[in-house]
């Protein structure tokens, strides 16, 4: 049973109402095949910007723009049934005014189909969001470690040890106050995790922020372990993807210099012979 116990479409209703119970989970999706296996197991699939590195090779996520994040969340769309989808505005669509945000997450719920969009930023976005959620948007807020603001952190460091801790506390209370339906908690220490998590009344998604979270959100292709030499210490890996697929190739590209590849089975002959199951070439 997920989270939100639904068989059709999760909303951010359903996600805001399930906050205490059945922890929610969410995993970033690309492409159609990702959101067709995210969305068999998960509450929520996020076309996160991380796209931008995971999938083409930027070094940050300030490079992606809103037609990417478009593209991806229109396939994302094609493979999704259950999950609520919420795509990123990415760096530099939305930080300049509510209305220029509006702009841009209006096109992108018409564009894509999703439910609701992901923004970051605390105190500084509160406004926004208000302008947004009142206007029909509903809007994921992203505290904490907020990778579009990579620049001005000086890395993806943890947020709010020490006299830090204020300042992310009162950006989740900001973003909860201002109508978010849920907020990224992202690499943040436990106790503060827990704190804000007590204290505001919309569900929190952890990604480095512990159990104490209502829901836990990671990177599909970190889980799976496409990068094997990307291990950061907050995500578990389920499988070694990326090793498999290395070895695959390795092996496929041995056969071809040995003439092993293509065999008689994968050969066309002068007469057609029963094809092969999912053959319709
Ligand atoms: O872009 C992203 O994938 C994200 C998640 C890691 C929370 O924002």
């Amino acid at each position: 049973m997920s989270a939100t116990g639904q068989a059709r479409a999760v909303t951010p209703r359903q996600v805001v109402a399930a906050k205490g119970g059945t922890p929610l989970v969410c995993l970033t999706a690309y492409t159609t095949p990702m959101a067709r296996l995210v969305d068999t197991h998960c509450d929520i699939a996020l076309v996160g910007d991380s796209v931008g590195m995971v999938l083409h090779g930027l070094p940050s996520t300030l490079g992606v723009t809103l037609d990417m994040m478009i593209m991806h969340g229109k396939a994302v769309r094609r493979g999704l049934e259950h999950a609520l989808m919420v795509v990123d505005l990415p760096f530099g669509f939305y930080e300049e005014s509510p209305e220029q945000a509006f702009r841009n997450a209006s096109r992108m719920m018409a564009e894509t189909g999703c439910g609701a969009v992901k923004l970051e930023g605390g105190e500084t976005m509160a406004e926004t969001i208000r302008f947004l959620t009142g206007r029909g948007i509903p809007v994921m807020a992203h505290v904490g470690l907020t990778p579009q603001g990579v620049n001005t952190f000086g890395g993806y460091t943890v947020q709010g040890r020490g006299k830090d801790r204020d300042r992310v506390l009162a950006d989740a209370r900001a973003v909860a106050d201002a109508g978010a339906f849920a907020v990224v908690l992202e690499k943040v220490p436990e106790a503060l995790a827990r704190r804000i998590t007590e204290e505001i009344a919309i569900p929190t998604i952890g990604i480095g922020a512990s159990a104490a979270c209502d829901g836990q959100v990671l990177v599909a292709d970190d889980m799976l372990g496409m990068f094997t030499d990307f291990r950061p210490k907050f995500v578990k890996r389920y499988a070694e993807l990326g090793a498999e697929a290395s070895s695959a190739i390795e092996a496929y590209a041995a056969d071809v210099r040995a003439r092993r590849f293509p065999a008689e089975e994968h050969v066309f002959g002068e007469t057609p012979k029963a094809a092969p199951k999912g053959d319709t070439k």
